[in-house]
């Protein structure tokens, strides 16, 4: 008898998205395609000097190569507090009210697991990023995929059909704003409307801020929990990843209600030991840095979200300048509507040698779209538009 190598759950998954584009860009890159790469949200320029200087620093210290804390060390979420306070005026206790994640995927995913029973329903977007569905999935919970893509005010009237609708009622509502892969946004009063909805049907919201530097034309992104009464039934899970390109670091943190980030820290404490306190330590400098940095990078997002929106509507291909995120989310272009999102993704990648991802890869309703994340510079970008031309 063979052995058993995966749990009937996993066996069901495709490969993660990300994991099937990696093998095709690279069987692209074997044939001597130089790939113009728009695949993932994974950004290409440096973490600012001083937090490596700070890691440097720490990791010389022989006393910091120790297991660290699955619940972060007292200095990083005393950091997140003041971070809160600062940026949006929310009080934060890093005792009780804050936890570290070893990035907001492992948060999230985890999250899911401390929080859900087998058979609890949640009301996801759809098309989302992947972990907002699979963390459901993977902790036994049921999926209601909530339509998004008629923005934010019709997102919520499907968000309470689906509740007044859905037997069990759905326990958790997750929400993601500046939307991946969408690039929505919305303004502080939407919160309050969510808020108000979850307090009436009793439904606990989280809220991903992976986004909350990206953004462009004086746009500020709020935070969730800045909306008052948020903190009796929500959290926000946020990540280095994207504000200070500390991607690779794999750090982030959770916030918000102390039952809910008690319950997180807990099932943590049993799968980790914490990130490297060095790793931590440096993630304060980041947390404390000012928000001139970020206004510097999300320039440069701002810049490239210029160049490629005008350069694809020039060509014959709409597609709207978001004021929020690293990515632009287009419909197929007309010349090609009878493509699926991945057939087109594939097309463009082996004639154009420009990687995309399909809207497929998001959730259903994704379909139809390809989203390009801005992580090549400026030229290569160029580059990119004058190949994706010559198909038009
Ligand atoms: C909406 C959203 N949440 C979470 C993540 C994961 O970030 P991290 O690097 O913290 O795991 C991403 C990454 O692209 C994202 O887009």
């Amino acid at each position: 008898m063979p052995i058993q190598t995966a749990a009937n759950l996993i066996k069901k998954f495709p490969p993660y998205l990300f994991a099937r584009l990696n093998a095709e860009k690279l069987a692209a890159r074997h044939k001597g395609i130089d790939v113009i790469d728009f695949t993932m949200g994974n950004p290409d320029t440096p973490t600012p000097q001083p937090i490596v200087d700070k890691l440097i620093e720490v990791v010389q210290d022989k006393k910091s190569h120790r297991y660290s804390t699955s619940k972060g060390i007292p200095a990083f979420l005393k950091a997140v507090s003041r971070w809160y306070e600062r940026k949006y005026g929310v009080a934060i206790d890093p005792k009780t009210e804050a936890v570290s994640v070893i990035g907001s995927k492992e948060g999230l995913a985890h999250l899911a697991l401390a929080v859900l029973n087998r058979g609890d329903q949640v009301l996801v977007p759809d098309p989302t990023y992947p972990i907002h569905h699979y963390s459901v999935i993977i902790a036994g919970g049921k999926l209601i995929p909530i339509p998004i893509l008629e923005g934010p005010e019709a997102f919520l009237k499907y968000v309470d059909k689906a509740y007044i609708k859905a037997r069990p009622k759905p326990k958790v509502l997750i929400i993601n704003f500046p939307h991946n892969p969408t690039t929505i946004s919305v303004e502080a009063e939407f919160f309050k409307e969510v808020v108000s909805w979850a307090k009436k049907r009793q439904v606990m919201v989280v809220h991903d801020l992976a986004y909350a530097d990206i953004v462009f034309d004086g746009y500020k992104s709020p935070s969730f929990l800045a909306t008052k009464g948020a903190k009796d039934i929500g959290v926000e899970v946020f990540t280095m990843s994207k504000s200070y390109n500390m991607a690779g670091w794999r750090i982030g943190f959770a916030a918000g209600n102390p039952n809910v980030i008690g319950s997180l820290a807990k099932i943590k404490s049993y799968m980790d030991y914490g990130i490297f306190t060095p790793i931590q330590v440096a993630a304060i400098t980041a947390l404390d840095s000012p928000e001139e940095n970020l206004r510097k990078l999300a320039a440069v997002y701002e810049e490239r979200r210029n160049i490629m929106a005008d350069g694809m509507n020039a060509m014959g291909w709409p597609v709207d300048k978001p004021r929020a995120a690293m990515y632009l989310w287009a419909k197929i272009p007309n010349k090609f509507k009878k493509l699926k999102s991945m057939d087109f993704a594939m097309m463009m990648l082996k004639k154009a040698g420009v990687a995309m991802s399909p809207g497929s890869g998001f959730g259903k309703l994704g379909e139809g779209y390809v989203r390009m994340a801005l992580v090549e510079n400026k030229f290569r970008i160029r580059q990119a538009l004058s190949s994706m031309k010559k198909l038009f």
